[in-house]
């Protein structure tokens, strides 16, 4: 999730969930190609399994993106086929693709002769009046005639023009029997299914349809439903205490303040990690008030912590 899901964000969620799959935020083709490269693409050792996700419409930069993928070690490559910002439709990617399947299964081929890595597609269930399963059904056959074995769909159409990137995770209808009439007409495809998911028993309820869940506001709002996650599906995982996590991330973060990076940064991704827990409040106050003093550092994830009115 673009502005959320950056490195620091991934270190974190890894330490929730050992065995969740984690994606980058989305980078353009075009950033990779002709930027600073390391600066996309770096990621710690600790994060994987991780997707890079990539837009673009243009097959020479995606496939010289997917290379750069190969060589930082990702384990899959996604191309973003549901993003419906302005910016990204201007710029032919992300959901507007929904409607160019050629140029997509194009970029499809060609990252595919770049590189060994899987790679999937992240789509909608469909665009402004093209909201039917055939034009769903019809969009994903050409991307297998391409090569394509696995699609992440968010469940719900994407309005290109009218509604903000906001209003478009919320405004059109969740539509998960789409996505699941999709995984019985080609059972040979990996499907996971995206939006909305916010508790284990509704996970529990699509994947009695699909192959996999994607999970993407409650993860980040609420952090600690990555572990919640994580025990569920692997009970011999034990859900580990919120102080342990802060503690794990102390080493990190000191790292990372002797590379440069300031401390909040860092924390803003660990805000939510008390959510609907007593003394959350207290912990968010104190950190989103220290934590862009000159100088700050650990001491002050150390102090949120006294803060509290409960021990963590
Ligand atoms: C701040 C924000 C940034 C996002 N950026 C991306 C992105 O870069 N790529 C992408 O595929 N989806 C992006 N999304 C959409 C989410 O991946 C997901 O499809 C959507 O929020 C629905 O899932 P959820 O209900 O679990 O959040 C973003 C969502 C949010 C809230």
């Amino acid at each position: 999730m673009m502005d959320w899901t950056d490195r620091h964000c991934r270190y974190f969620m890894r330490l929730l969930s050992p065995s969740a799959f984690l994606y980058t935020e989305m980078v353009t083709a075009a950033a990779i190609h002709h930027g600073d490269a390391d600066r996309f693409l770096r990621f710690n050792d600790e994060e994987n399994p991780l997707a890079l996700q990539l837009g673009g419409s243009e097959p020479e930069w995606m496939a010289s993106a997917a290379r750069g993928a190969s060589a930082y070690g990702y384990d899959e490559i996604n191309i973003n086929v549901g993003c419906p910002s302005d910016r990204v439709q201007s710029g032919q990617f992300g959901a507007c693709l929904m409607a160019h399947p050629d140029i997509v299964a194009e970029c499809y081929r060609a990252m595919l002769r770049a590189t060994d890595i899987p790679i999937s597609v992240k789509t909608r269930i469909g665009i402004d009046n093209k909201d039917s399963y055939e034009f769903l059904a019809s969009f994903i056959e050409r991307l297998v005639e391409a090569g394509c074995r696995k699609f992440v769909v968010h469940a719900r159409i994407a309005i290109l023009d009218g509604l903000s990137p906001k209003e478009n995770r919320t405004v059109p209808a969740l539509n998960y029997d789409r996505v699941y009439r999709l995984k019985r007409d080609y059972p040979g495809l990996e499907i996971v299914i995206n939006g909305g998911l916010a508790d284990c028993e509704q996970i529990d309820e699509v994947l009695q349809h699909v192959d996999g869940a994607m999970v993407g506001r409650q993860a980040y709002h609420q952090p600690y439903f990555l572990a919640e996650l994580e025990h569920h599906f692997n009970p011999q995982t034990a859900l580990p205490y919120r102080r342990e996590i802060i503690e794990k991330m102390l080493p990190y973060i000191d790292r990372e303040l002797s590379n440069g990076e300031p401390l909040g940064r860092i924390t803003r991704h660990m805000l939510g990690l008390f959510a609907g827990q007593p003394g959350a409040r207290a912990w968010r106050r104190y950190i989103s008030e220290n934590a862009h003093r000159e100088g700050a550092g650990t001491e002050v994830l150390i102090s949120a912590l006294n803060a509290m009115p409960i021990a963590a």
